[in-house]
Formats: structure tokens, sequence, C-alpha cells
């Protein structure tokens, strides 16, 4: 049987409710579920021809822009000659791809890499490779981090509504993650660090292999991890025998607009980085970028992704590279980024139920309470409010334990321009609440 695709609204939303399974269905967001048509740079098209500006970048896969003719040329002119290359044959597109990557990370080491089809896979070979390197099983992971949904990063993964109840792998603990706007302690980083301590001393054997840390916390509600936790925790699980290993999945490639990497703004070198979505703006591709002294163990036994390393998608993640230095969409991030922080910063003024608006370049949160003194979270507005964004021209996505977040995620080529439409239209979405 080969079907004509049939775009009108209801045979789509059937078909999915029909032939998705379950565990594929169930993340919809919105009342009425949104039909996307196509997309370009920042905007997409619904399957009424709206425009929407795009502030969630497919789940923050986008990084250059939807489209980028660039990125499809790459690929398409791959796809045409080789799609796949097995990776027990040489191909220099990947190869090319992991020495550019390798020239991202800080001078002075030996960086190699490992080409995943997605973080999740990444995430799962940086468990292996730091238990392998030391001999050790104890993980330590924060409470709020995402690493994916396979069965080692839900182990990892400190968000309930994202751990399903199976038997997860064990030896992961998690730590108190440092939330200045919600914690007791605030922004005291030495106590979040006694506290991983604590967690150290009382919860794992004391011999650690690795720690991981997202940098700043995505899905958890854009929680920046503060200056000096990233070195003190790498102090302490280092003391423990342990490595650190930073999930850039989300705040890598530019995001946060300082610096490429997050981690470059905090002063500690990772043994491991994990890397996905952003990198190939749309293709399937991760990556575990590792000190070679820390993969070189995993040489003993096959590790054998059957995709990793796909020509096509890599010469998508070379393209991707080149345009966001060619495009200055770091810096972008960065101006564009402080922009919508000052705007949406702007809007609390008017719109009592925002009690904080925070993030790191063109990773930004707007948290809703009830009242600002109990900070007591606002889940049901936040609702009303998320749909109102959608017929206002915007996507956003709802974010945090509760998901009383909005979270701003956008494509980096973001521009100045949109800011005052993306503000204008919070405004109008955050008024229906009156
Ligand atoms: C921080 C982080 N790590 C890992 C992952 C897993 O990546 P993937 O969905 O490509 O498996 C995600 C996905 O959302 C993520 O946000």
């Amino acid at each position: 049987m080969t079907l004509e695709i049939d775009w009108s609204y209801d045979a789509v939303v059937q078909r999915r409710e029909n032939y998705y399974a379950a565990s594929q269905r169930k993340f919809q967001p919105y009342r009425k579920p949104l039909i996307v048509k196509r997309g370009k740079g920042q905007y997409l098209w619904d399957e009424d021809d709206n425009r929407l500006i795009d502030l969630l970048g497919m789940n923050v896969c986008i990084s250059v822009g939807h489209a980028h003719p660039d990125v499809v040329r790459a690929a398409s002119e791959q796809a045409a000659v080789l799609p796949h290359c097995t990776t027990m044959f040489y191909h220099p597109v990947p190869a090319h791809f992991a020495e550019e990557l390798a020239a991202t990370m800080p001078d002075g080491y030996d960086w190699v890499v490992h080409f995943t089809n997605s973080g999740a896979e990444a995430i799962d070979l940086a468990l292996m490779m730091a238990r392998t390197y030391s001999g050790k099983s104890d993980i330590v992971s924060l409470q709020g981090g995402y690493h994916g949904p396979t069965y080692g990063a839900q182990s990892i993964t400190g968000i309930s509504g994202f751990r399903h109840n199976v038997n997860l792998p064990g030896h992961v603990q998690f730590a108190l993650s440092p939330n200045p706007y919600r914690s007791e302690f605030g922004d005291d980083t030495e106590r979040y660090l006694t506290s991983l301590e604590n967690t150290i001393r009382y919860n794992t054997s004391g011999k650690i292999a690795a720690m991981v840390i997202e940098p700043v916390q995505g899905y958890v509600g854009i929680i920046p991890m503060p200056e000096g936790y990233i070195t003190g925790a790498a102090e302490r699980i280092r003391a423990a025998g342990g490595i650190m290993i930073l999930d850039e999945v989300q705040a890598g490639f530019g995001r946060t607009g300082d610096s490429f990497w997050n981690f470059e703004q905090h002063d500690v070198v990772p043994e491991i980085v994990v890397a996905a979505k952003g990198i190939g703006n749309g293709y399937p591709l991760g990556a575990v970028i590792a000190q070679k002294e820390i993969a070189e163990p995993m040489a003993e036994k096959f590790l054998f992704h059957t995709y990793g390393a796909n020509p096509m998608s890599c010469a998508a993640g070379r393209a991707v590279l080149e345009v966001l230095k060619r495009e200055q969409l770091q810096q972008n991030a960065k101006v564009v980024g402080k922009q919508l922080l000052d705007g949406l910063t702007g809007l609390m003024h008017d719109h009592p139920i925002i009690g904080d608006v925070r993030g790191r370049g063109l990773m930004i949160a707007v948290e809703l309470v009830k009242d600002r003194q109990t900070k007591e979270p606002a889940p049901e507005e936040t609702a009303i409010v998320f749909e109102e964004t959608r017929f206002n021209g915007l996507v956003t996505s709802k974010a945090g334990p509760d998901r009383s977040v909005l979270r701003l995620v956008p494509p980096l080529c973001l521009s100045t321009q949109d800011v005052p439409e993306i503000v204008r239209s919070m405004d109008r979405s955050f008024a229906a609440l009156r």
C-alpha cells in the first residue's frame, strides 16, 4: 500500500492518533494540535499558512535556521553521491568534521570524536566510556537535569516526568541542583557544593566514575549553573577518582552567546563533552567529544552505531559550523538574547504573574508564579498564556517541574527586528489572564 500524503487537518491528526504508539503520541502540548508545513530561518508556517516566530527551534535542534540553504546543499550533495558509509570503511567527510569539532575544544588536549545519531546515544556512550576508563560504577547527576530517553540516559535524568517506572540502571545518585530562584540555598554556591560532598560521602561508594552536568539545565526551566559550581564540583569529583561529562546538547554551539561551548564560561575543562541537536540543524547527529586518553580503553571491544558518522549528517554538521562562524551567530545570540531578555523583563511591570525572567544568550525562561513573595508556581495560568502565544504568532514551550515556565530557545538567527514583535505578542498573551 502506498498512500498519497493527505495534508487536511483532520486526516493528519487522526493518522497520528491511530498509528503512533502512545509513547510517541503523548508529547503534544497544544489543545488544538499544531501542524507545521514549512520553515525558513527563524520562522515556521502552519497548515493555514500563518507565520509563526519559532522560539522553540524544534526543541533546540535548529541552530542556524530552518532549511538553511548551505546546510541543505551540503547534505543533498552528499546524499546524491553516497548517503551512508559504514564506519568499517573510510570516508573523509566525518573525519574532517571530527577534526573541525576537535578544534572548537580547549587547546593543549588531545580530543577525539565518536559520532552518534542522537544525544541519548551519545550520553549512553559517555557513561560507558567513563565507567570503562575509571573501572568504577557510580555516577553523580543533578536533580533537574535531562539527558535523554534511553535506559542509560533516563537513569541519569533528574526529572520525574521523564523517568519511566521500569528498572533503570543503578549506580546513579542525584545531587541538589543550584537554583538561585527556587532553592532555599539561593545563590550560595558553597552550600550546593557542600550538598554535593554529602551526596558523594553518604550516597555513593566514594569511588566515582563521573559526574554529568547540563551547564544550563533546559527542560527544568533554563537554570544556568552559577559561577564556581562546575569548578567546585569538578574538584570534588576528581578527588573521588571521577571525570566530568558536560552535556552541551542544549547549551552548546554558541547558543548562550559568550562562548561556543557553555563550559568555557566556567573555569573547567571537562574530560567529555556531549553534543547533539543544534550540531545538525535538524539532521540526526550526536557526538561524544572526549580526551583521547579517556576514550582509548573502549578499543577493547566493538561498539558500532550503524548510522554513526553518517557522511550525509556529517556534511550537514560541517555546514552548520561554517554558517555559525560566517554569520557570527554566537555573537547574534548574545546581542539579540540580551534585547529579548530586557524586553521580557520589562513585561514584569504590567504582569505580576511573571516571577522571574532569566537566561543566557538565546536560552531564556519566563517563570510564572501566583505570588511573587511565596513563588507558588502557576501552571494553569502558564497553560493559558502558552495557548495564547500561538495565536499571537509565536511558538514557545512549557517547561519546569510544574510546567510553569515558558522556555524560549529560538534558532540563533533570530534578529533584532523580531524582538519588538515577540515582546508585543507576549504582552498580549499575558493580557489574556486579566
Ligand atoms: C540536555 C539534553 N541532553 C540529551 C538529550 C537527548 O538527546 P536526543 O533527544 O537527541 O536523544 C536532550 C534532548 O532533549 C537534551 O536536551
